[in-house]
């Protein structure tokens, strides 16, 4: 006979947290959010931790390289979307490692027979005002002069003039050589008053530009996950079809680490992926896999080498996998039940596996709540979709601003690698829905807010780190009529303001 499940399928809704014992160190500032991403041994660190536990959702209306950068900056990370061609994935992690953080490579570059001409149209189509001039043109070859706005004036100016007659030419520059740190950088920058430094290498060859711009940008966020080339830190999607060709592309253009992107990740097909990546790269590519719903899944996935589990299965906010196949469990569930089985497989073999709950946050209080059932980081599609920074468009629908937000597996996304078993192609059938979802603003602005949330709760609970929170956090489940009394009751509203109706 069928095993069936003693207990109930929960959600977040069903739990609340109760405080505990908290001294005067308690304070939001106190608060560490850094969380271990790949899996290390008892004693060891991990090679890669986040400085915030939220990861953006491998889908084509969350996660592209511009997402990427954002989320980078508050100290996260993004996995580039899978359900694309290899090489505009590729292009997308390319471009979001490239991407400032310091040390960014020339974009916009001429050889020394350009003329005026060229300067403004190069300045049109890239947008930026920094020029290279370079022997061959390139953003690495030999560095002759640099052309910004103060070398021109367009309306005293021949068109024709070459660049030679109005570039500042080597000589005359300021430049760091390669090796230099982005603190000397930033000193050369000050010290003489430039608004970019070229770093060549000892040949002359350029090799990248510091903006003095970006300075700025640095000191805002001081969680910024960068790379020990003070790169970004970028993931991407895979899928256990393609993964021979997709999987290369992928870590040639730069990606940090992958997720095997799957709406059910116990199976065979996750074992051959990782097995293909280990036997070609050992453990230097970092692999999460997913997603599951139980500690067998957990322990499948684990015993075939993944680096972090994904949890959850028809919890997301765009997602009808439970309607259409009835596969899936209430994600409070799923995580409370796979973190008790990434624990035990910690102390049996001294290996700890992060977890990642992915899909159905809704309220901010639910990353609170994964965290503490033990969860060691997020995914987060519809949270993420609201932003300025997704790539899909930003609508007016009766009246309120509204971005697009469609499933991966909807039609409109047609990522059937994510749920193909094989079988008959005619088959196929939509495991996800297109839709809208409120318009929010910047992302840095939300994630502050949402993580100052997270804070205050974990200080409530006596909590300054997430593995301190794991340990110590009690929960409660909530009866349907306690429900009530959580939210205002009994009195009638002057107005909904954001804080109170946030979804
Ligand atoms: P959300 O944060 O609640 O919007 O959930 C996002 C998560 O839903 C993603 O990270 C995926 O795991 C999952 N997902 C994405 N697209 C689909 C779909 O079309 N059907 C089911 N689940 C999906």
């Amino acid at each position: 006979m069928a095993t069936v499940l003693k207990e109930p399928s929960r959600t977040f809704n069903e739990y609340l947290l109760i405080p505990g014992y908290s001294d005067m160190e308690a304070r939001p500032e106190n608060v560490s959010l850094r969380t271990p991403v790949v899996k290390f041994k008892k004693g060891e660190e991990s090679e890669l931790y986040m400085n915030i536990p939220l990861t953006s959702a491998v889908m084509q209306a969350v996660s592209d390289d511009n997402m990427a950068v954002a989320l980078a900056k508050e100290g996260g990370i993004s996995f580039i979307f899978g359900s694309q061609s290899v090489e505009s994935q590729a292009a997308m992690v390319k471009r979001a490692k490239s991407y400032k953080a310091g040390f960014v490579p020339s974009d916009s570059n001429l050889k020394p027979d350009a003329t005026l001409k060229d300067v403004l149209d190069l300045k049109a189509e890239k947008g930026h005002s920094t020029i290279a001039i370079t022997e061959d043109g390139t953003a690495d070859g030999k560095l002759l002069g640099i052309v910004t706005s103060k070398d021109y004036r367009v309306s005293r100016m021949d068109t024709s003039t070459p660049v030679t007659d109005f570039m500042t030419p080597f000589d005359k520059m300021v430049w760091g050589s390669e090796g230099i740190t982005l603190s000397e950088a930033n000193d050369l920058i000050w010290d003489n008053k430039v608004n970019q430094l070229p770093i060549i290498d000892k040949k002359q060859r350029l090799t990248s530009f510091v903006f003095r711009k970006d300075y700025d940008s640095h000191k805002e966020n001081p969680n910024e996950l960068l790379d020990e080339n003070k790169r970004y830190i970028v993931g991407a999607g895979i899928n256990t079809r393609d993964y021979e060709e997709r999987v290369p592309a992928l870590l040639e253009a730069g990606a940090d680490i992958l997720v095997i992107d799957s709406s059910e990740g116990y199976s065979e097909w996750q074992a051959v992926t990782i097995k293909w990546i280990r036997d070609h790269y050992g453990d230097k590519v970092k692999v999460g896999a997913g997603n599951v719903v139980d500690a067998d899944g957990f322990r499948f996935l684990a015993d075939c080498g993944a680096d972090f589990v994904k949890i959850g299965i028809g919890g997301g906010s765009i997602c009808i996998t439970r309607e259409q196949k009835g596969i899936g469990r209430g994600q409070a569930s799923a995580v409370i039940d796979v973190a008790k089985a990434r624990d035990e497989y910690f102390k049996e073999t001294g290996v700890y596996i992060p977890i990642c709950s992915d899909g159905g946050i809704v309220y901010d209080y639910h990353m609170t709540l994964a965290l503490a059932m033990g969860a060691d980081f997020i995914m987060l599609g519809r949270y993420f979709a609201r932003f300025d920074e997704s790539p899909s468009a930003k609508l007016m629908v009766n009246g309120n601003y509204v971005k697009e937000y469609w499933g991966e597996g909807s039609a409109r996304a047609r990522n059937w690698q994510r749920y193909d078993l094989g079988g008959d192609a005619k088959l196929k059938f939509e495991e996800g829905v297109d839709s809208y979802v409120p318009y929010a603003g910047s992302l840095h602005d939300n994630v502050q807010m949402s993580l100052g949330k997270v804070k205050s709760t974990m200080c409530n609970c006596g909590a300054l780190n997430i593995p301190d929170f794991q340990k110590n956090a009690k929960l409660t489940l909530v009866s349907a009529v306690s429900i009530v009394e959580g939210g205002a009751h009994d009195v009638i509203l002057k107005e909904v303001g954001p804080s109170t109706g946030q979804r």
